[in-house]
């Protein structure tokens, strides 16, 4: 079942969008100082009413939150969505800006918002909650072969930075995982992921 019609609210509450205690994966999109639209995943960390990004040094989505003190929060699971921004961006149609706004919303998020980000200690920073929509609602049962998706994923992302084999065999684990319990997108979003790290 799933809820039509969206709503537009500003100063949201992080609650109604799902941004609970602990970290919620989202997919971060920022936009660079000459207008080109990234995409990445990003963890969003809330401890009671405080909501922080951890941005590591090198990514395109610290510069542009550093350069332009604004950060989106999309709402989406589309696991080879998730894929696709892992190892780059996707293409300029896959954004839009909505009204009166000059910041990029991945245009197939379930729900956005746009967060005032402020650098608040070496990698931290301050997200304050601006404005957001949400679209639609699905009523969503946890799915572990989604959740492997992102698993293998952020493995995928801890071999890239330190060439440890022993990330490419938890991959390989979760793989496993998404071939017994996921749906199609979710064997096509890991099919990508070994493809793009030639993972056989
Ligand atoms: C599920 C997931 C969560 C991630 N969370 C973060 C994060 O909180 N902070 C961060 O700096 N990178 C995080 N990453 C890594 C970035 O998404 C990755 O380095 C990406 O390539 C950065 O892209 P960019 O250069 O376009 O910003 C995460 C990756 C995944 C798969």
């Amino acid at each position: 079942m799933t809820m039509t019609g969206s709503e537009n609210m500003d100063n949201p509450d992080p609650a109604d969008f799902g941004i609970l205690d602990g970290i919620s994966e989202v997919i971060a999109t920022t936009r660079s100082d000459a207008s080109t639209p990234n995409a990445a995943p990003i963890g969003i960390i809330r401890d009671r009413d405080r909501l922080c990004v951890q941005l590591f040094s090198g990514s395109h989505t610290r510069q542009n939150a550093a350069g332009t003190g604004k950060i989106v929060a999309n709402i989406i699971r589309d696991p080879v969505m998730y894929v696709e921004c892992t190892f780059g961006d996707p293409g300029p149609e896959a954004f839009e800006y909505p009204d009166g706004m000059d910041y990029p919303v991945l245009k197939r998020a379930s729900a956005w918002i746009l967060f005032e980000c402020n650098q608040s200690k070496g990698n931290m920073f301050e997200l304050t909650p601006v404005r957001g929509m949400i679209r639609d609602k699905p009523m969503l049962c946890i799915n572990r072969g989604a959740n492997s998706v992102i698993e293998a994923l952020v493995h995928a992302t801890r071999y890239r930075l330190n060439g440890d084999a022993r990330y490419l065999d938890l991959i390989r684990h979760y793989d496993k995982i998404v071939q017994r319990c996921g749906g199609s997108a979710e064997k096509e979003a890991i099919a990508r992921l070994k493809e793009i790290m030639e993972i056989r």
